[in-house]
């Protein structure tokens, strides 16, 4: 254990569900000397704030990142709205966790992942599956070659449907908001993993859309 851990001044950006938990886990954290909170929902902001214990509380990312006590941030905004955030952290030069995905298309990835990547900015995507023991098992049986060399990943996902309407809500346009966005992109990303750093020749996807309509 290092003697003089970095004191944390840490920014959440989005304090929904995952920012909440991720705030109260900050909040235990003996290194983490100053929490900020920006929430665009001023009542969800309210209410998260004092959960957290946050210092600073506003509805502004841009504010926040701006405070001078900031030197990492967490970004927990709806998947397709990870992109600003980002883009105000690199700015500012300030550390980062994203929350999966990256972003919800292809070219702003490659944007985001560009610029992060010029700035030399330590940024992790939030790929929480890797710490599960299955993920785990399956990562070291590829590593150690127990399964030989591995040519070919398939991966299958069961979402349940009331996930994916209660997504969409999010947004008026849902294909920023697919299935692959909410869960496929953690199958992709073990199966990537799992390949120990090969480059895909083909990949495909197939989903089933159904024929009648969800109940309202
Ligand atoms: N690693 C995992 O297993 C896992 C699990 C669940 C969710 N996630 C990811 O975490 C992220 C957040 O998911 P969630 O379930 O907490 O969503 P959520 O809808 O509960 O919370 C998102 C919050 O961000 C706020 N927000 C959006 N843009 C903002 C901005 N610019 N400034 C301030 N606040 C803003 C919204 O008002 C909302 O309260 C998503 O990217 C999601 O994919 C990861």
């Amino acid at each position: 254990m290092k003697r003089n851990p970095k004191r944390l001044g840490l920014a959440i950006i989005g304090g929904g569900r995952v920012g909440l938990f991720r705030g109260e886990v900050a909040a235990r954290h003996p290194s983490v000397e100053w929490i900020g909170l920006a929430e665009k929902n001023p009542n969800r902001a309210g209410a998260v704030g004092p959960k957290i214990d946050a210092d600073f509380v506003t509805q502004s990312h841009v504010e926040l990142i701006k405070r001078p006590a900031v030197n990492c941030a967490i970004i927990a905004t709806d998947e397709h709205l990870h992109v600003d955030p980002i883009m105000a952290c690199i700015e500012r030069g300030i550390p980062m966790l994203i929350e999966k995905p990256l972003a919800t298309r292809l070219e702003e990835s490659a944007r985001v992942l560009k610029l992060i990547q010029e700035a030399k900015l330590d940024a992790v995507v939030g790929y929480t599956q890797r710490f599960r023991r299955r993920w785990l098992a399956a990562k070291e049986k590829c590593r150690t070659g127990a399964l030989g060399e591995v040519t070919l990943v398939t991966s299958r996902a069961f979402m349940n449907r009331l996930v994916a309407i209660d997504n969409y809500k999010r947004t008026d346009d849902p294909s920023t908001i697919s299935p692959m966005v909410i869960s496929g992109t953690h199958a992709l990303d073990i199966c990537l993993w799992c390949l120990e750093g090969k480059t895909p020749v083909e990949v495909y996807a197939r989903s089933i859309r159904a024929s009648t309509p969800p109940p309202a």
